[in-house]
């Protein structure tokens, strides 16, 4: 971290304001709401899902799932399942070759791994409720799952730790945070806590959740000889999937090929590598054939981890009027015993609010679960649940209205690292969301609106995530005949990778949207990082950026050998791309199509790979974008049921790229919130650490009847140091959604519930 602020403060003067770039202003297609291309062979059935793709010869694999949750495993007899019809392989730990662990998912400079480093089949030890301890292959998926069902392992059990609250007083603080330190402290917090008459002391507590895309995790492996591997497999990071594999299996990373073009959801859920996809790899190496392996929903729940549970304390001490004096954000998250990932629940309060005091620090203890990894905004969905809840609470304690405490508390520059904002309009985003949702009409009063027996209450909360760019190449080509085509590994996960990034290449080189071919979702493609971190629009447009400034300046020259041509003595700062080629800047009727360049050069095309570098405006600048959360909810008076019935949530995420797949993206983030706030609880069994509701039959995600209307306004305002002046937005929509729910409640009912979800039981 230290060797990076050298390095950011050393090249600080060369690092490019990014509103030089043109298409920070120009709206051709960036900006416009443009239909998914990809839609069309989504709803025809065109487009193959991992699971979907012909292959000649598959067979199926199935899990076997450990049902304790420490211990060691003392025989497995397999015989049964051998005779099993259609069964031609069994594997288990007393047959499976050695394998690697793989490399640990690092983000940034922190080792985090946000996934399993257990030696799957490669160890007699248990460490979760829920380890695979053999896998099947079989003719038929159901006969490999007949075949499973015959295994019963004998298990020497050990006690575990299943239970998050009694691992509670095990805490400890974890090195470091994704690259951050722990603990961050300013003043004396619990002296100014102590001695303030206005203030808050709340104690939170999240439960854990699973991820439940629509598409369930899949692989196909196919090898070609016992060292190239082709691996359908969904992913939210090909690349990495494709160097994890050749990691575990000792291959050459190009001699693994990982296909995933379409994602059924991610949301980090298919982010690292889960056991499922070794074992798949692993069943056709040994039977020598393609293997589909493909969990149930329940098998998801077993094997791919979710979010950590959290227990969270947040006391402000504040002025009369409003100004916090100190802020205090502790807590506690889990990680599993084989994973190190300390979600990052502390993250918000360091660069939300004006603070001249603080203590923000977290800890983290180690429980035998399947590991905990990213799920949508990871750390500020529920740091900000707690933060946001306390703010609220706060401004009943001062009798001020929750915005404009907010607002009496916005900083100047970031809090704790004192650098200053890319770019900050929250207060705007505040004065949009409550026009639209008309605030000044809500009375101030608890408990003072009412319908019957519905009890109605309206709430809000402040969003916020970080601005992530992650280091990612590119290919450009332009043709003879006047197309493009970009090339990158990067995913399409439903969130309008294919659009946006077409409608960016288009602009770029002056081309309608059909002569650009956008190729994407496959690892020997130039090298895209995970879709993660909401940042792979920026991060793969500043790669298509880069690429195609070294295409135009090629073709420049390749124009400029011809002394008669239009663009003769111009440099490329005179130049730019218009009407399908290179105009100058200065005579914009002056200049040569590509067509014209390309066919009096007598090239088929010119092309040029490029890879971003590393993002060092994200340590000068504290970048983030933001939420203003509005809603309204009505509570049963004498069920407790809840029911939202309004939301806007206003958004400041620098340029909106293509409207219509944003909103629709911050909507999905608000769904999941909604989720989170009141239905969505993964349940563990203290006794055995097996969880006991791993279904969308027993696991409530929401659905059509639980979601309102929801209005999404935004300030549209470029950020002058992001690619395109833009920010990610696939994760920002989930953040203070549970808090905006809450206190909502709170004014509904008067119950401030500090536990979610909030269930009926909580409100009776
Ligand atoms: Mo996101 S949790 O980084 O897919």
């Amino acid at each position: 971290m230290n060797i990076l602020r050298k390095v950011v403060e050393t090249f600080a003067h060369v690092m490019p304001d990014r509103d030089r770039d043109e298409l920070i202003q120009r709206h051709r297609f960036l900006g416009q709401p443009i239909s998914r291309l990809d839609g069309r062979p989504k709803v025809t059935g065109a487009a193959h899902f991992s699971a979907e793709y012909p292959v000649e010869g598959l067979v199926h694999a199935a899990i076997v799932y450990s049902t304790i949750s420490k211990g060691a495993i003392v025989a497995i007899d397999t015989s049964t399942a051998q005779q099993a019809p259609g069964v031609l392989s069994v594997i288990t730990h007393l047959n499976a070759p050695q394998m690697k662990v793989p490399p640990p998912f690092s983000v940034g400079d922190s080792p985090s791994s946000g996934t399993t480093l257990v030696k799957i089949l490669n160890t007699d030890r248990i460490s979760w409720n829920g380890q695979p301890v053999a896998v099947v292959v079989a003719d038929t998926p159901e006969q490999a799952e007949h075949a499973a069902s015959l295994i019963h392992p004998v298990y020497a059990a050990e006690p575990g730790v299943n239970s998050f609250e009694e691992s509670i007083p095990q805490a400890k603080q974890p090195k470091e945070i994704m690259g951050e330190a722990p603990e961050v402290k300013k003043g004396s917090a619990d002296v100014i806590l102590k001695d303030s008459i206005h203030r808050v002391d709340l104690t939170f507590t999240t439960p854990p959740y699973n991820h439940n895309a629509i598409e369930l995790h899949a692989a196909i492996a196919i090898w070609d000889g016992n060292d190239k591997l082709t691996l359908y497999d969904t992913s939210q990071f090909t690349a990495g999937t494709a160097a994890s594999i050749a990691g575990v299996f000792g291959l050459k990373t190009e001699n693994v090929r990982v296909i995933s073009p379409f994602v059924g959801g991610g949301f980090g859920g298919k982010g690292g590598l889960w056991p499922y996809t070794q074992l798949c790899v692993l069943a056709s190496r040994i039977t020598g054939r393609p293997v589909r392996l493909t969990p149930s929903r329940a098998g998801v729940f077993r094997i791919v981890g979710g979010r950590t549970p959290s227990q969270q304390r947040v006391a402000i001490a504040a002025e009369p009027s409003g100004k916090f004096s100190t802020f205090i954000h502790e807590g506690v998250t889990a990680q599993s015993t084989d994973n190190h990932f300390p979600e990052q629940f502390s993250f918000p309060p360091r660069h939300l609010y004006a603070m001249d005091s603080y203590r923000i620090a977290q800890k983290v203890t180690e429980v035998n679960r399947v590991a905990n990894t990213f799920m949508r905004a990871p750390g500020e969905s529920i740091g900000t649940f707690a933060v946001e809840s306390a703010i609220d609470a706060l401004a009943y304690e001062l009798n001020l209205d929750p915005v404009e405490l907010r607002m009496r508390n916005e900083p100047d520059r970031d809090p704790v690292s004192g650098n200053e904002f890319s770019s900050r309009y929250l207060r705007e985003a505040y004065t949009m969301g409550a026009d639209k949702f008309g605030w000044k009409n809500r009375p101030a009063a608890v408990g003072s609106q009412r319908d019957g027996d519905w009890l109605i209450g309206q709430g809000t909360a402040t969003g916020t995530y970080p601005v992530y760019r992650v280091v990612t190449a590119a290919r450009l080509r332009i043709n003879a005949d006047g197309t493009a085509h970009v090339q990158t590994s990067c995913q399409e996960m439903g969130m309008g990778t294919e659009t946006v990034q077409t409608q960016h290449a288009a602009e770029r080189l002056a081309l309608p949207m059909e002569k650009v071919k956008f190729e994407y979702g496959d690892s020997t493609l130039p090298a895209a990082s995970v879709a993660g971190g909401s940042s792979q629009t920026i991060s793969v447009a500043l790669a298509v950026h880069e690429a195609a400034d070294n295409v135009i300046k090629e073709l420049l020259s390749l124009a400029q050998k011809d002394s008669e041509s239009a663009l003769a003595g111009a440099k490329f700062d005179d130049i730019h791309a218009a009407k399908e080629g290179i105009f100058r800047r200065d005579h914009p009727h002056l200049g040569q199509t590509y067509v014209a360049i390309l066919k009096h050069a007598g090239k088929d095309f010119v092309e040029a790979e490029h890879k971003t570098g590393a993002p060092l405006e994200t340590m000068k600048y504290s970048m983030h974008s933001y939420a203003a959360q509005f809603c309204e909810v009505r509570v049963h008076r004498l069920s407790g049921e809840v029911r939202v019935s309004r939301w806007v949530g206003a958004f400041d995420c620098g340029r909106i790229l293509n409207p219509k797949t944003a909103v629709s993206q911050f909507r999905g983030g608000i769904i999941m919130g909604i989720g989170m706030a009141l239905t969505e609880e993964t349940m563990f069994d203290d006794r055995t650490g097996r969880i006991m509701n791993p279904s969308l039959a027993e696991y409530h995600v929401p659905v059509q009847a639980d979601v309102p209307h929801i209005d999404i306004v935004y300030t549209d305002i470029a950020d002058p140091h992001t690619p395109l002046g833009a920010h990610g937005v696939g994760e920002i929509g989930i953040t203070g959604v549970a808090a905006a729910i809450a206190n909502a409640i709170h004014h509904a009912t008067g119950k401030r519930i500090t536990s979610l979800p909030i269930t009926l039981d909580k409100l009776m």
